[in-house]
């Protein structure tokens, strides 16, 4: 009988899901909107509610910063994404999943990552796990395994992943906890503290959007929330300054981090990662201002890709797709653990 397969990753914005049988990638927010206990939306339909509803209905991702926060939850959206992607939980159709985690996480982490599909209730035998720096070097069509020095910033909304490889292997990876959602409650936060203004994360993210991607700067960006001191409604203008400095403010972090590895790596790696340049994936690098700052903040030059959310999802197809590269893809066995 022949398999379903699947690519699963599982990002803190949005679940990446490759469809083999079609070829066909889908996107699902990774939220949860709840009323205490009660799940209320999944997915893009929490997605939906965010702004619109009273604060007694909770809206959140269960991933944090990269890891598992709340592992049912977690479960829970999956399933859903997958079902949305055809996925049956069919006896006689059995499934493959095919999942990218962070490379350094623990072993107890990834296992965690793992559980989920085994107990998601899909018919999933010898699902397997990527690290995801080396779905992001296949999904850039590299040729990692010559490589002597390839180095990859991952600029996700809740982390960056920043790894160096060399030779067909991992030689450093670190999750570093910024990303593009620090952009959007820094934001939040200026405006709270300056202005005595409260707005919502999806409010910020319009407005991290709009100065990324409209370069209106003569005219300042308009947003609602309300009023701190007077309790009511407001309309504000925020000008580009104060939100350019908020992302300066995130991405000197991410630099500084980068640079921190950097200065750790041989003298002839470097200088092989100087002459190639900086790979840059994840939804954040889809900004040629973002892309602008790390090549200013590291030295080095940066070179981007279109739709760079799905670096990642497009290396664990090439993975399914073509068996020369099934040695990337490992299952975790319950002895590894014992
Ligand atoms: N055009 C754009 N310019 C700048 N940022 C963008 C753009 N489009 C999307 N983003 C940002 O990209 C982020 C999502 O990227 P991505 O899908 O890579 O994250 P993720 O994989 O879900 O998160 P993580 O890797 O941290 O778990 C969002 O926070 C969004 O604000
Ligand atoms: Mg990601």
């Amino acid at each position: 009988m022949s398999s379903n397969k699947y690519g699963l990753d599982l990002g803190s914005d949005t679940i990446k899901v490759y469809i083999r049988s079609t070829g066909a990638v889908i996107k699902e927010k990774n939220l949860i909107a709840k009323k205490r206990k009660d799940i209320v939306a999944l997915g893009d339909d929490a997605d939906f509610l965010m702004g619109k509803v009273s604060d007694n209905i909770s809206i959140s991702c269960p991933l944090r910063k990269g890891v598992i926060a709340d592992l049912s939850s977690v479960g829970t959206i999956m399933t859903h994404a997958l079902k949305k992607a055809g996925c049956s939980k069919k006896l006689l159709s059995p499934n493959v999943f095919y999942l990218a985690v962070p490379s350094a996480i623990t072993e107890v982490e990834k296992r965690a990552f793992h559980s989920i599909i085994s107990e998601s209730g899909f018919n999933s035998k010898n699902s397997k796990i990527v690290e995801r720096p080396i779905a992001e070097a296949i999904g850039l069509g590299i040729d990692f395994k010559e490589s002597k020095g390839t180095l990859i910033a991952d600029l996700g909304a809740e982390t960056t992943e920043v790894s160096v490889i060399s030779m067909g292997g991992i030689m450093i990876s670190r999750l570093i906890p910024y990303g593009s959602n620090d952009i959007n409650r820094t934001i939040m936060e200026v405006l709270r503290t300056k202005d005595h203004l409260r707005i919502g994360f999806r409010s910020a993210e319009e407005i991290k959007l709009s100065f990324l991607n409209q370069h209106k700067e003569d005219e300042d960006i308009i947003t609602y929330g309300i009023d701190l001191l007077k309790g009511i409604p407001r309309k504000a203008y925020i000008d580009h300054n104060l939100v350019d400095r908020q992302i300066q403010f995130v991405i000197k972090r991410i630099n500084d981090e980068i640079n921190k590895i950097i200065d750790g790596i041989p003298a002839e790696m470097y200088s092989v990662i100087r002459t190639n340049g900086i790979h840059l994936t994840g939804g954040l690098s889809a900004s040629p201002y973002i892309a602008s700052l790390i090549e200013k903040g590291t030295g080095i030059k940066a070179l981007t890709k279109e739709s760079p959310e799905l670096v990642s999802i497009n290396g664990l197809s090439k993975i399914i797709e073509d068996k020369s590269l099934s040695s990337m893809a490992f299952t975790i066995s319950e002895s590894e653990f014992e």
